[in-house]
């Protein structure tokens, strides 16, 4: 048996325990154990739910557990995230997290202290979702010399686009449906502003890569500026406007990245990338180009890439997947000196 420890019951965690339930035959085959919820923490309680049999309030009980072997962190922000996944590591246990700020600010340390340990620091659905991006640039893509990554990575601000362009809804309007279908961000400014993408394309950057790209150093403008008139402009000339991230190698060692809406146009693979989807276009030296395509938010898909981790941590017990990212830094150059 494998004990895991869900640290947040909000959107994810309520949707990784639904998941776990769901699939348990198929996935407990693949894990190659039974996969046991041992614990659920949140400070809130849910009467009425099952998940308050296994619930605690206080993450002692679950550092000072020998028998949790895996920690789930699915609460969001860096505190106290970062500190329960750092014990967690520190004490052994391995460590899944869907938390993109996390991964963005701290993954060096916290994964170097997983291969000290020779356990796992795993974050397949921080970027697109359900889209498994992190496996493809961590091992299907390991022959390349990746020269681009263009997405896009923010669910909540395409679905608002594309609600704003099609139904010219209002901003505000439609932010508070992404809120409602749990696309967005505890705090949408994340969203709107371009933060969340800008921290998926620096974490996609750093494994495509192999240097740490601080997300600190990346242009980024979100879509709060966007207004019903350009997309009507936008649909005039037959394009559309997206929410891109984009990272690119323009030299030997030399890098750009940024975060933008851009006119696109029906000739551009990501044109039709609509709702809540997400897309990640990925160019290789060897491969040429390659795309991925799915959903992007939301409980299931966010959930169904967590217990992927938990199933791929349940196999390797005790075993380090590297990841091809180090602590060194990536520089990125400006853009009027790419541009020059
Ligand atoms: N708020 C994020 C999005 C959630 O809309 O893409 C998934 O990372």
């Amino acid at each position: 048996m494998v004990n895991i420890a869900v640290l947040g019951y909000g959107t994810v965690g309520s949707g990784v325990v639904e998941v776990i339930n769901t699939n348990h035959k198929s996935i407990n085959k693949r894990a190659g154990a039974e996969i046991n919820i041992k614990y659920v923490l949140d400070l809130r309680d849910f009467p009425g739910d099952p998940v308050q049999e296994i619930l605690v309030h206080d993450y002692e009980i679950i550092a000072n557990d020998p028998e949790v072997d895996i920690v789930v962190e699915v609460m969001g922000g860096i505190e106290p995230a970062y500190t329960f996944v750092k014990r967690a590591l520190e004490a052994g246990k391995s460590v899944c997290t869907s938390n993109k700020a996390l991964v963005a600010k701290h993954g060096p340390e916290l994964m170097e202290i997983a291969r000290q340990k020779d356990i796992n620091f795993l974050f397949e659905a921080s970027c697109g979702g359900g889209i498994p991006i992190i496996r493809a640039l961590n091992s299907s893509l390991t022959a390349d010399e990746i020269d681009e990554i263009t997405g896009i990575l923010n669910g909540t601000t395409n679905y608002m686009l594309y609600k704003m362009s099609t139904e010219g809804s209002e901003f505000d309007a439609v932010l508070k449906e992404a809120q409602e279908k749990g696309y967005a961000e505890a705090d949408p400014t994340a969203d709107v502003e371009g933060y969340d993408a800008c921290r998926k394309i620096a974490i996609l950057s750093s494994l495509a890569y192999g240097k740490f790209l601080n997300y600190e150093e990346i242009y980024t403008e979100g879509i709060t500026k966007v207004t019903p008139e350009d997309m009507e402009y936008a649909a005039e000339l037959g394009m559309t406007v997206k929410l891109l991230a984009t990272s690119r190698k323009v030299g030997n060692d030399s890098f750009y990245a940024m975060v933008a809406p851009f006119l696109l146009g029906k000739n551009s693979p990501l044109y039709s990338v609509n709702g809540v989807f997400n897309s990640v276009f990925v160019h290789g030296n060897v491969l040429g180009d390659a795309m991925f395509y799915g959903s992007g938010a939301g409980k299931l898909p966010t959930a169904s890439a967590v217990v992927a981790d938990v199933v791929d941590e349940a196999k390797h017990l005790h075993r380090n997947i590297m990841t091809n990212w180090t602590s060194r830094p990536l520089h990125l150059m400006e853009l009027d000196q790419v541009a020059g």
